[in-house]
């Protein structure tokens, strides 16, 4: 299997980590692989905000939970009322992916930049997990400031990267009733 495919079959979202902090160097190339994802009519609309800073993410976890816990979803109240439940589930860098306000297509366009750095954080050994959990706290007015989004971004995404601690998890089972090919 080539390298691409393997990467992306070898890909699992983390949810332990060491302590240990990703280099600049390695965020550099993360960060590059992000802003060569395809985007709509090239708008290219994305601001990445890398978070490393542990009272900012112990602050942007702690408002996460104190939504969840008001959820009207039992599942969620249950995790924001768990005091050792950290939605980045302690990861050492957080890096939040926003959107131009005007652009044609920001959820798209955002994704496939996160794709691509999820993919390239495994090649680089690094573990990674999509952070919808940290979504309460995007939504929040204090985000674009703690962010330090310029203006007219609005906050998108979250995701957790770092060394992943303990054992490789398989891959979740994939459906596989989900082509058909018309020839
Ligand atoms: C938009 C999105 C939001 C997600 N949010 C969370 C999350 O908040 N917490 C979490 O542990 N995993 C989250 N995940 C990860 C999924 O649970 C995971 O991708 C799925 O179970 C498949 O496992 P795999 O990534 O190891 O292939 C999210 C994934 C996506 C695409």
């Amino acid at each position: 299997m080539n390298e691409v495919l393997k990467t992306i079959k070898e890909r699992r979202s983390v949810r332990s980590y060491t302590d240990r902090q990703i280099s600049q160097e390695e965020l550099e190339l993360i960060i590059e692989a992000g802003i060569y994802a395809p985007t709509a009519h090239n708008e290219q609309p994305w601001y990445f905000t890398v978070v490393q800073n542990k009272e900012l993410l112990d602050r942007i976890n702690a408002k996460a939970s104190e939504s969840m816990a008001k959820s009207d979803n039992e599942w969620l109240r249950g995790l924001g009322a768990n005091p050792d439940f950290r939605a980045s589930y302690n990861a050492p860098t957080v890096i939040f992916v926003s959107g131009r306000e005007n652009a044609m297509s920001i959820q798209t366009d955002t994704c496939a930049a996160i794709e691509n750095m999820m993919l390239a954080a495994q090649s680089l050994g690094i573990g990674s997990v999509w952070v919808g959990l940290l979504w309460p706290y995007l939504f929040l007015d204090e985000a674009r400031t703690a962010l330090k989004l310029p203006e007219g971004y609005k906050p998108a995404h979250a995701i957790a990267f770092g060394y992943a601690s303990g054992p490789k998890l398989p891959a979740p089972v994939r459906k596989t009733d989900i082509v058909t090919y018309i020839k």
